[in-house]
């Protein structure tokens, strides 16, 4: 046996062993079968949430799920608000709309990552329910310094 960095021509052998995993353990992302689904069959579960002031967007928050059975139920949550309209309760009105869509699509589960810094953004999240579910040590590089984001969850 070999290791070795694997080129594009193990492109297809490596999708042969990925669908032979799938069947084989239940600890992969995807069910048997699930592969070989076309992305244009795939349910669009993803969704946006955004804060108007007539043609002009002022804040977003998208929510990311994967179309595959054993993860569509959670959402990945980023968001922002311009800097001229923070502290002004659009974040939390954006956030507490994307949370009521979750509910009303049966999602059971939102996620984000946030630097552990970022007082506001916390002290929102927090304020919605989401939990610190764990540290990403050194997860970003800003300015050569090592930042560290917390994980967060909330249960719907
Ligand atoms: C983080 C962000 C989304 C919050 O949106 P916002 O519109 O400023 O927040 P809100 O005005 O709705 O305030 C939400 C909560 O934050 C808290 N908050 C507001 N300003 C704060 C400040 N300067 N420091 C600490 N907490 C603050 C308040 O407790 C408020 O809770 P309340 O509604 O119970 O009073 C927004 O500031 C932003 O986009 N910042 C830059 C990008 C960013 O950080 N994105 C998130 C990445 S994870």
């Amino acid at each position: 046996m070999e290791i070795r960095l694997a080129g594009p021509d193990d492109d297809l052998p490596l999708e042969e062993l990925r669908t032979t995993l799938d069947e084989e353990s239940t600890f992969m992302l995807m069910e048997p079968g699930e592969r070989a689904v076309p992305d244009s069959e795939r349910p669009r579960l993803s969704y946006r949430v955004v804060a108007a002031e007539g043609e002009r967007l002022v804040g977003f928050v998208s929510v990311s799920v994967m179309p595959y059975a054993r993860v569509r139920h959670r959402g990945h949550v980023v968001m922002g608000v311009r800097a001229s309209h923070t502290g002004r309760g659009v974040g939390r009105a954006l956030l507490e709309r994307a949370i009521a869509e979750a509910r009303s699509r049966g999602l059971s589960r939102l996620e984000l990552t946030v630097m552990t810094h970022n007082r506001r953004a916390l002290a929102l999240y927090t304020r919605c329910g989401f939990q610190v579910e764990g540290l990403r040590r050194a997860s970003m590089i800003i300015g050569g310094d090592r930042v560290d984001e917390y994980y967060m969850g909330l249960l719907l």
